[in-house]
């Protein structure tokens, strides 16, 4: 069984189980795993590209644990209290668990998920584990994360513009985010944008004898 299998087998299974935890949790587990692989491959301090196959399958996994959060929790448009809080910084360890009984789970698909809260600067969870002591894929994934939220609606937030969420990216670089791997991040989000910007100038671009007739 291949990776992408085992996911279209646990995604199939719990979409019918849990439909509503199915979308928040595999529409940004997707979202996040696109974000994380495109940016794995282009970021030169990763050295082994293979690994890119389990960042991509991680980065898709790791809010699984959120299944066994309750619905009125996970979706409370308001700010969570103490007991909520706690309630839900479990969701780590309960997608580690739910990882382990699964074929094909490497260590690195196991520290993506476990450790995507933690912090650089030692303040995050579920270890509390700071800088290079935090795998470095899980560091990957946590800014790939960060970025998708905020290019995303929440019930509790309004989508991000890409400048906004640049700007609060940056501003989390050091304390809760590996400030180089963000300074990366950031140059990687700024090409793929003109990228963009190029393609659709070419899209939209009259052709030539057009533009000369109404010049003429
Ligand atoms: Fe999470
Ligand atoms: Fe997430």
């Amino acid at each position: 069984m291949t990776l992408q299998n085992l996911l279209l087998a646990f995604a199939t299974f719990r979409q019918r189980l849990q439909p509503e935890w199915y979308a928040h949790v595999h529409s940004h587990g997707h979202a996040t795993a696109r974000v994380a692989r495109c940016f794995a491959a282009r970021c030169a301090r990763i050295k082994h590209k293979s690994s890119l196959d389990e960042i991509e399958f991680g980065a898709h996994m790791h809010d699984i644990g959120k299944y066994l959060v309750a619905k009125e929790i996970l979706f409370k448009p308001d700010v969570l209290d103490e007991e909520e809080r706690l309630i839900m910084s479990e969701h780590p360890k309960h997608g580690a668990e739910i990882l382990a009984d699964l074929p094909q789970i490497t260590p690195t698909i196991t520290d993506i998920v476990l450790h995507h809260h933690e912090h650089w600067d030692g303040s995050g969870y579920p270890e509390g584990l700071a800088g290079h002591s935090i795998p470095l894929a899980s560091r990957i994934v946590a800014i790939a994360d960060v970025y998708t939220a905020l290019r995303a609606h929440r019930v509790y937030k309004p989508e991000y513009t890409r400048n906004n969420a640049s700007t609060i990216l940056r501003e989390m670089a050091g304390n809760e985010l590996d400030p180089d791997l963000v300074h990366d991040f950031l140059r990687f989000i700024g090409r793929r944008a003109a990228g963009e910007r190029r393609a659709s100038l070419r899209l939209h671009r009259p052709p030539l004898g057009l533009t000369a007739r109404r010049l003429s």
